[in-house]
């Protein structure tokens, strides 16, 4: 009746933005992610016939406002008539730095929660499962650069290219830990209903993901540099001309987007992109690590930087 497991976070090159279904969650949009490495979540699910209410711990913090989120996924997994459970999530880096946690955090915990249910399903099954509690989990079930796609009524994800075949470095600029102004769901539907890009966004997705692939598949870093900025900016495009516009980004955000362009006119292999919030996330070769760290350290606003490699995916750790 317990078990626990272990995610990454991922970080998307090609992004998931709007959703074709909100009901279900499901995206409107394909989406390609690596999985991280050296960051993760552990998360402990213990079913207790004691309880009358699900319990939530993350950090050592109990956090009444996130366990409506955790009670649904555990619902979806173990079904409404399920015992209480309490939940215990660690993770190894700030859950606030905008780096994916709830990708890391929904990942494991449907493992561990399928697991402590004495259930055996397949990675597929539990990705859709992640997916329905946020849309990016579902790619931290699988390790290495990961596709998601859509098909038929559901999505189906997978690993395109595994992590030692083509073993990159992340370097995230934290600029920021302050609460999101507006989750990425909110946003997600402000700029389906109102921005005037959305359309556009959504009918080029597959150009860029097929791009991506191929880029991916031929190793080939300035193709993948290109179209993975390319397809950020167009998704915070779409969301600055959403009313009201969405800006996730601050001045070191800007900041941290000219020392990039700077290392690349110096040669370096090194692009960025950002998510719902106003990190900058920095993937390079790792021959170049040492020169992104330092660029991103010393520029104006950053408060901290982390790095990682790629990873695998979610792992069942224990179960008693
Ligand atoms: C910008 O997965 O957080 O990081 O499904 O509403 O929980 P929900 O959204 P979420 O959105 C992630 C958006 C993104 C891009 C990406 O990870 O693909």
């Amino acid at each position: 009746m317990r078990a626990t497991a272990r995610a990454q976070p991922n970080i998307a090159l090609i992004k998931y933005w709007g959703k074709r279904d909100s009901g279900r969650n499901l995206p409107a949009v394909g989406s390609i992610s690596v999985t991280l490495d050296e960051l993760f979540t552990t998360m402990n699910v213990e079913l207790d016939s004691s309880l009358y209410l699900d319990e939530l711990q993350v950090n050592g913090r109990s956090v009444p406002s996130l366990l409506p989120r955790v009670t649904r996924c555990l619902d979806a997994v173990l079904g409404a008539d399920r015992l209480c459970a309490r939940v215990i999530s660690e993770s190894n880096f700030p859950i606030a730095a905008g780096l994916a946690s709830s990708a890391s955090s929904f990942a494991a915990l449907v493992v561990a929660a399928s697991a402590a249910g004495g259930g055996d399903r397949s990675t597929s099954e539990l990705a859709a499962l992640a997916g329905q509690a946020s849309g990016s989990a579902a790619r931290s079930l699988y390790g290495g650069f990961v596709e998601l796609r859509n098909e038929g009524d559901g999505i189906a994800v997978g690993t395109i290219l595994e992590s030692e075949a083509w073993p990159l470095r992340v370097i995230a600029a934290v600029t920021s830990t302050a609460p999101k102004p507006v989750s990425s769901g909110a946003a997600m539907e402000a700029s389906r209903k109102t921005s005037p890009f959305y359309s556009r966004w959504v009918e080029e997705q597959d150009i860029d993901l097929s791009i991506a692939r191929d880029a991916i598949a031929a190793r080939d870093f300035g193709k993948l540099a290109s179209i993975a900025e390319h397809n950020c900016l167009k998704m915070h495009s779409v969301m600055w001309a959403s009313r009201p516009p969405v800006v996730y980004w601050n001045a070191a955000t800007l900041a941290c987007l000219e020392r990039v362009r700077e290392l690349q006119a110096d040669g370096v292999s090194a692009f960025f992109t950002i998510d719902a919030g106003p990190q900058v996330k920095v993937i390079c070769l790792s021959g170049n690590e040492p020169q992104v760290v330092e660029a991103l350290s010393n520029t104006p606003g950053v408060e901290s930087v982390l790095a990682s490699g790629i990873g695998a995916g979610a792992v069942l750790v224990n179960v008693d």
